[in-house]
């Protein structure tokens, strides 16, 4: 609560209340790793907007989390550039990783539209750090480097 709290305070501006939302959330989810539920009475209580709106934009932009991701979060591209180097394919493995750790959720897989590798496709992240030219066998090597 306190963390959503700071980040309405730093955030809120007077003059048009919706146009705080997304720096409010994007400060929320940087702090906590997700956009908690009870966060949405909140910001939109402080904003002046509906529980609706809030909600609304959270789930419109696929950026915003609204579970607490696991410990090692991998995206990966599914935009066009790096879809024509086999980034269909990566995506595909990755999802299977993804199921066979969910387990003990292990992994966060979300996918992402350009992480501005485009000319050395397909392109991933595992916690924010970028990788060029990965397929299968390079995926397994940097989760296993990653989680070890
Ligand atoms: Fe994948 Fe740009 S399209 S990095």
């Amino acid at each position: 609560q306190e963390t959503v709290q700071n980040a309405i305070l730093e955030h809120k501006t007077e003059q048009f209340h919706q146009s705080g939302l997304l720096p409010i959330l994007h400060a929320i989810q940087d702090r906590l790793g997700f956009i908690p539920a009870d966060a949405t009475p909140i910001v939109a209580k402080a904003l002046n907007l509906s529980r609706a709106e809030v909600h609304g934009v959270i789930t419109f932009y696929h950026h915003f989390r609204q579970e607490q991701p696991a410990q090692t979060i991998v995206q990966v591209c599914r935009a066009e550039a790096c879809q024509s180097m086999g980034a269909e394919a990566l995506w595909k493995h990755a999802c299977q990783r993804a199921s066979n750790d969910g387990g003990n959720s292990a992994i966060t897989l979300e996918p992402v539209y350009c992480l501005g590798l485009c000319s050395t496709a397909p392109a991933m992240s595992v916690n924010e750090r970028p990788y060029a030219r990965v397929n299968a066998a390079r995926f397994d090597q940097l989760l296993k480097r990653h989680q070890d």
